[in-house]
Parts: structure tokens; C-alpha cells; sequence
């Protein structure tokens, strides 16, 4: 899974050498695509089991990188087998989000995630037929009480300390105001309990080139001081980084006395012993309401 994410990050790096007249014409053409799609309210290929076939092959090829396989989400996109959807209820919407993407969000145009010219609007309503049949009838998990899970993050459990949500928190970990509805529960479960096993990349990209890990980088300065904290930007010569206090150092790498990078995040391991499974279904609860709003 990291070489495909190496790759496409790769590709998403080339591309934004691309010129900007490229850019242009895929404007329109996205906007063609979605006044066409504005047409037809239904899915003109619903129920055949052959377009949702062809959806599911489009679909590994172009989303299960970030949504998984299966639709059933991955670190980057929500679960697509949820029935309640929160941009996507029609087929209708789902066509114009598949189109145009979801700006401020990870969620990209049609054609602009490195797939050359991108899918037609046939391709796209297979990705539909598809995205349908795997849609599970089952209601929602029973949720657990957001407002205690509010009073957790922003008390006991800290996780205001590192992280802000609707403006208010810590800057050291990533903003989190939209990871409820970003993120599949599993993959958040697995960031507070395994913080290590795969960091986090920032939600909104837009001004990224593509999307930063949070890395955690140690360095010793020509003086002798040594500052630990989370990667913002790196390139071969310099580094930008933040330190536990939110100081953000830009620092020159042939300056530095030692420059180490490590994929121990910053994020202490929150066990069954310092977060109960309830209180974290509490905290679960709260950050998946904020994306609801
Ligand atoms: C780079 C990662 C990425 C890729 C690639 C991607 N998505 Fe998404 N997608 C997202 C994210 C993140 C969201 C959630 C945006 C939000 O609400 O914050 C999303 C949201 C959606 C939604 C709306 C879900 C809802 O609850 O309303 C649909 C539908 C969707 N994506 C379909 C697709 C399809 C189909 C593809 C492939 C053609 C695709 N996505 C490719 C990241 C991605
Ligand atoms: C000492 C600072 C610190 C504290 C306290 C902290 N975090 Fe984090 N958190 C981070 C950092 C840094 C990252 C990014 C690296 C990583 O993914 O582990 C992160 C990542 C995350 C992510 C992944 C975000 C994404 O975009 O996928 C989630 C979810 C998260 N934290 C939730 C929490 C919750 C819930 C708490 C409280 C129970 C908490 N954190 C406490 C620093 C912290």
C-alpha cells in the first residue's frame, strides 16, 4: 500500500508541473460534465449488474486508493457503504461529487488525480452502479455520547492540547474538525491507539504540493540545541517544522549538528488503560457529529 501512495504522490507531483492552460481546459470540461450530469436525476445504468461490474474495476483503479478496497473506506476517504451519505444522497449529487470533487477537502475533480483526461460520464455512472451495490441496508453503530466525548477532548483526555477543532486547541497534530467525516471509525480508532503504525496526512491539501506526513524530526543545531517536533515542509536543503511549544523553526539542513526523521509520532499511545473503549466511543461520537453539521 506505501509504494502505491509513494507513486501517486509522485504522479500528483508531476502533474502539478503541468501547465495551467491544461488546467483551464479541465475546468471546463468538469463543468460541461457536471451541467450534463444535472440532466438525468437518476442513474441511467441503476441496477444493471454488468455497469456496476465495470464500476467496481473503474473504481479500484481511480478511489480505492483512498476509500478501499471494497469501498469500505481507507486512511484518506470515508467508507462509501454507509447508505446515509453526507454530500452524496442522489445519484445525482454523487455524479457532481465524483465530477467536481469536494474543494477544501482530499476528495479530487474527475481527471485531476493523475488518471490522464479522467472517466466519461458512462464510466462514472458504473462507478454509481457500483458504489450502490455495495451500500449495506444495515443501520448505523450505535453511537456513543458525543457530549461527554466533548468534554474529554478538550478535558481529561487532551487531545486539545494538539489538536484544534472549529478553532479552538493545539496546532501540533492535524486539525480535526472534519476527520469524523474523512475518516472511517476504524481508521480513527487506529490513529489514538496505534498513533505509529501510520501517520496522518493533513486533511485539506489545496495548498500542498501533495500531502505532508507527520513526521516526527530531531534535530541538533550548530549550537548544540536539540528540537523535536512534527514535519511541515521539507526539501533537500531546508526543513519547516513545529515543536512542542508551536514554535515553527525553518532550518537550514547543512547547518544542523544532526537532521533525524522518524515514523514515532509525536501522538502519545492512548491504551485501554488511559482511554477506556467507552470513552473513546464517546470522543468517536463527538468528532463524527461535527462532521454531520
Ligand atoms: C485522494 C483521495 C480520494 C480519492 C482518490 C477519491 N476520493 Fe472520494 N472522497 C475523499 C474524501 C477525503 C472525501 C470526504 C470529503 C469530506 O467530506 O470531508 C470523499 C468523499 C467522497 C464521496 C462523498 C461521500 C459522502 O458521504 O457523501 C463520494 C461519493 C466519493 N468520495 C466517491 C469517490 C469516487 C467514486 C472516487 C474515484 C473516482 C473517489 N471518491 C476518489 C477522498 C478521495
Ligand atoms: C502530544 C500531542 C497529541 C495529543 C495529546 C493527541 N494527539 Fe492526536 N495526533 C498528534 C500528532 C502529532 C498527529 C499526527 C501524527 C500521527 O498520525 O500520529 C496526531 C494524529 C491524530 C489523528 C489522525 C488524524 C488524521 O488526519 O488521520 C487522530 C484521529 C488523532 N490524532 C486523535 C487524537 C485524539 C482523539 C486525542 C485525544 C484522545 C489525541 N489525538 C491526542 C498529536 C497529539
Amino acid at each position: 500500500m506505501f509504494s502505491i501512495l509513494k507513486q501517486y504522490q509522485r504522479r500528483r507531483l508531476r502533474r502539478s508541473l503541468a501547465t495551467p492552460v491544461r488546467l483551464v481546459s479541465l475546468t471546463l470540461l468538469v463543468y460541461m460534465v457536471g451541467a450534463s450530469a444535472a440532466a438525468d436525476d437518476r442513474n441511467p445504468l441503476a441496477n444493471d449488474p454488468k455497469a456496476a461490474k465495470a464500476g467496481e474495476y473503474e473504481f479500484r483503479i481511480n478511489c480505492a486508493l483512498c476509500h478501499g478496497l471494497g469501498a469500505h473506506g481507507g486512511g484518506r476517504g470515508p467508507d462509501l457503504t454507509q447508505v446515509q451519505k453526507k454530500h452524496a444522497d442522489s445519484d445525482a449529487e454523487m455524479f457532481q461529487v465524483i465530477s467536481n470533487g469536494i474543494s477544501g477537502t482530499a476528495m479530487p475533480a474527475n481527471g485531476t488525480n493523475g488518471q490522464g483526461v479522467g472517466m466519461t460520464d458512462e464510466e462514472i455512472w458504473q462507478i454509481i452502479a457500483y458504489i450502490r451495490s455495495v451500500e449495506v441496508k444495515a443501520p448505523a453503530r450505535s453511537i456513543g455520547n458525543a457530549a461527554h466525548g466533548k468534554e474529554l477532548f478538550y478535558g481529561d483526555a487532551n487531545c486539545s492540547l494538539c489538536h484544534m477543532v472549529e478553532g479552538k486547541g493545539g496546532r501540533l497534530g492535524p486539525e480535526l474538525t472534519a476527520v469524523g467525516g474523512s475518516r472511517t471509525r476504524e481508521a480513527i480508532i487506529d490513529s489514538v491507539r496505534n498513533p505509529s503504525r501510520r501517520l496522518a496526512w493533513g486533511l485539506t491539501e489545496a495548498t500542498k504540493e501533495f500531502p505532508q506526513e507527520y513526521e516526527t524530526i530531531t534535530v541538533v543545531t550548530a549550537d548544540g540545541k536539540e528540537i523535536k517536533g512534527v514535519a511541515l515542509n521539507e526539501d533537500n536543503f531546508t526543513v519547516q517544522m513545529m515543536d512542542r511549544d508551536e514554535q515553527i523553526h525553518l532550518l537550514e539542513k547543512d547547518k544542523l549538528r544532526s537532521f533525524q526523521k522518524s515514523r514515532e509520532s509525536m501522538m502519545p499511545k492512548y491504551d485501554a488503560d488511559l482511554l477506556s473503549d467507552k470513552d473513546l466511543n464517546d470522543i468517536l461520537a463527538y468528532l463524527i457529529s461535527l462532521g454531520a453539521k
